[in-house]
């Protein structure tokens, strides 16, 4: 079988990309999202709804009834699962047929019905669901350090969802070149720190770094008398951690990075709806002194609001972007068309992208030749979390 970087960006069922995503758990909804009412959801192009029964379990299972699909967005949550409104079959989280009311038979009917359902586990207010081969085995979840509580505050940010192919927005936290040149003038520019670490002129070094959960993006500027390093980490499949959050959108004061490096851990799982739209769950974790830090850092990025004025003859969708770093995000990965469907002339500053896209392939490959993928079973520290670098500070 011929994998090549066409195959990457692809999430179906039957697709090489989707079948390496399916080996991990990803994140498909968040706790304080979810109500006493199922929720219609694409996850890897397939129509699901995600509910939690009256008893307090959760399920992932096929949007179109069993019976003669209709849509079970519209079903009602009981004790035991969810109702069809159609004809009343019922589900529960496991995708069993517990009630078909219009069948006078006995049993043997509704035993033979199996809905399509995936496990779904709990972490820390978000929703994890396996919808990979061996249901019954999933791989452990990982404690992953933020959704883990060890003595700090956590932030989690409603779901934002975007309208491109997911593997736009995670190659692109392997391309720290876009940090200086994109966000130059928004809150990366704007303060001390990021003004001198990110400046265009006197940019970091930056190198990729192979790790066991995935790479990580080392940039560090030598000083004289020290070396400032801020590291960027991607988790297999599709997680991004960064740990300078607290000095470029929180303003922290740049002798404390100097002293004490970040105390912020920044998480941002992807998981693709299909192959033009993804959705994005944001976990924060704070571990510092400022027991207002989330309220502080909310106040800072309602700041990095776009400063230009729009002209009265720009229609551009999009317009206007620059000075907020997350529509700065937007308008140049959501305009790329999906990898292996665009032009491309990579350059030596490519070389984060490059070394992911060979690290992915070598993942879809092992999956598609019955191997594990990267980043499957990854190790706990001695609290028994699963972390990803993101140092922020001074490396001697
Ligand atoms: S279509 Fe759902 S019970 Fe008939
Ligand atoms: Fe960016």
């Amino acid at each position: 079988m011929t994998i090549a970087k066409d195959d990457i960006p692809h999430v179906g069922p039957g697709t090489a990309g989707g079948a390496w995503l399916r080996r991990y758990w990803l994140p498909v909804g968040l706790e304080s999202e979810l109500f006493d009412i199922p929720k219609a959801l694409k996850v890897l192009d397939e129509e699901l709804v995600l509910f939690r029964d009256s008893q307090g379990n959760v399920g992932l299972v096929g949007q179109y009834c069993a019976h003669r699909g209709a849509s079970l967005e519209y079903g009602d949550v009981e004790e035991r699962g969810l109702r069809c409104p159609y004809h009343g079959w019922l589900f529960d989280v496991n995708g069993n047929c517990l009630e078909q009311p219009s069948e006078k038979r006995g049993k043997e009917f509704c035993a033979k019905v199996r809905h399509t359902s995936y496990p779904v586990r709990e972490l820390g207010g978000l929703f994890f669901a396996y919808m990979g081969p061996n249901p019954a085995t999933p791989p452990p979840l990982p404690n992953y350090s933020p959704l883990v509580d060890h003595g700090g505050i956590r932030q989690i940010e409603p779901t934002r969802h975007f309208n491109y192919n997911w593997f736009n927005f995670y190659e692109n936290s392997a391309d720290p070149v876009h940090v200086w040149i994109l966000h130059g003038s928004s809150a990366y520019g704007e303060q001390s720190w990021g003004n001198r670490f990110f400046s265009t002129d006197d940019p970091p070094n930056f190198e990729p770094v192979d790790m066991p959960y995935g790479m990580k993006i080392v940039m560090s500027k030598n000083t004289g008398d020290s070396v400032i390093v801020d590291e960027m980490s991607l988790g297999f499949p599709s997680i991004l951690q960064v740990g300078d959050t607290e000095f470029v959108h929180g303003k922290a004061d740049p002798k404390k990075l100097m002293n004490n490096g970040s105390d912020i851990e920044h998480f941002m799982f992807i998981t693709p709806n299909d192959d033009h739209h993804f959705m994005m769950f944001t976990v924060d974790y704070y571990t510092g002194p400022d027991p207002n830090f989330f309220t502080h850092l909310t106040e800072m990025r309602k700041r990095e609001e776009p400063k230009e004025v729009l002209k009265f003859y720009d229609t551009r969708p999009l317009m206007p972007f620059r000075g907020n770093v997350r529509r700065e995000d937007i308008v140049t990965q959501g305009t790329q068309k999906l990898l292996g469907e665009r032009r491309e002339h990579l350059g030596t500053s490519d070389r984060g992208v490059i070394m992911l896209r060979k690290m992915v392939l070598e993942s879809i490959k092992a999956v598609a030749e019955g191997g594990d993928p990267k980043g499957l079973n990854l190790k706990e520290d001695s609290n028994g979390l699963v972390k990803l670098d993101s140092f922020v500070g001074i490396r001697n």
